[in-house]
């Protein structure tokens, strides 16, 4: 498939590392150089399924294509206030189409699944263009008390136009159980039998571990996709990683031995916002106009589970 419109949307609260210190012991210098994070956008009065649709229809519009043109919505997202229906469903209303969706949870890493979803049933000749979303609001699942975790997140939709082409070089996809790393647990309904304790528990991360992670699944995913392709990472004129801390994307970039030129990033404005974090900086450098027509990005994106993944693409 190829890339043929992109869109996003943020919230409009901005919250600065100062705003956090006035009741966290934390500090903008500590955020600032641990993580490159100075502001992020937190939901406050918009709702996600909406912000998710304005983006859907961004990235039609700048398709050029109509709802009723899609064959399939992929939404990629971890939380949101609706259990059910899925956000998918929700979209497909919001926009306008009549075409089958479905939702994924693959953490961070979502939208590089949901790329490989669209090109697995595009090549099975099931259909012509998908509309990929990814909506996230991970504001909601950390404690705002703990300066370990709040500190790293903001909220953001952001969508994509896939449609015939051979544009998708490779895509590897990988997963490694480790549960005990990075989670989160909430309460269901309780029920007359049950009778195990239960409690909610915010987002809970050894990012220590998840750092280390990170780096060893995006520098393997990323030489796989190269490999795949028959191409160097000289032959890479963009790397677009998922933006969860400025010294992850940096190490990656050590490891690929690359410029940093090529290495794009908002995490300063943006902080991590799950799996929406890669297709809002597609969408703001497509909007830039920083890729020209042939141009080859990469982009690798990792998450809770572990899960990770890799994609190569001609612009
Ligand atoms: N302000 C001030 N001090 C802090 C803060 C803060 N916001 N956060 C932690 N500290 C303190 C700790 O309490 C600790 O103090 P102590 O030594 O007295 O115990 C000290 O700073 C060092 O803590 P570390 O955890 O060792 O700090 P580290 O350099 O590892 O940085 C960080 C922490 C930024 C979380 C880093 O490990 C990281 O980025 N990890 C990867 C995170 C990531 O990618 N997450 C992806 C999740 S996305 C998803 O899938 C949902």
């Amino acid at each position: 498939m190829k890339i043929s419109g992109t869109g996003s949307v943020l919230p409009k609260k901005v919250v600065t590392n100062e705003m956090l210190s006035r009741f966290l012991d934390t500090s903008d210098e500590w955020i600032t150089t641990r993580t490159g994070v100075r502001t992020r956008h937190v939901i406050s009065d918009e709702k996600l399924d909406e912000m998710a649709v304005e983006a859907a229809q961004k990235a039609l519009d700048d398709a050029g294509m109509n709802p009723e043109d899609l064959d399939f919505i992929i939404c990629s997202n971890v939380v949101n206030e609706y259990v059910t229906p899925q956000l998918s469903c929700i979209i497909q209303g919001g926009i306008g189409a009549a075409c089958p969706c479905i939702d994924i949870n693959c953490a961070c890493a979502g939208f590089i699944y949901a790329l490989e979803i669209a090109e697995s049933f595009y090549k099975a000749g099931k259909v012509k263009n998908v509309l990929v979303v990814c909506a996230e609001e991970p504001t909601r699942m950390t404690d705002w008390t703990d300066r370990r975790t709040c500190v790293l997140f903001g909220d953001g939709a952001a969508a994509v136009v896939l449609t015939p082409g051979d544009n998708i070089r490779s895509i590897k996809l990988s997963a490694s159980s480790s549960t005990d790393k990075l989670w989160q647990y909430r309460i269901l309904q309780p029920t007359p039998y049950i009778t195990k304790e239960e409690q909610d528990v915010p987002l809970q991360m050894k990012g220590q571990d998840v750092f280390k992670f990170a780096v060893k699944a995006a520098g393997r995913d990323i030489s796989r996709t190269l490999k795949d392709a028959g191409i160097s990472p000289d032959d890479v004129d963009h790397y677009l990683l998922h933006q969860a801390n400025i010294r992850i994307v940096n190490a990656i970039r050590d490891y690929m031995e690359q410029p940093e030129s090529k290495f794009h990033s908002n995490i300063e404005d943006h902080g991590n916002s799950s799996s929406s974090s890669c297709p809002i900086l597609l969408d703001e450098c497509n909007r830039k106009g920083l890729f020209k027509k042939g141009d080859m990005v990469a982009m690798s994106a990792f998450g809770a589970g572990f899960v990770s993944g890799a994609v190569l693409f001609e612009w």
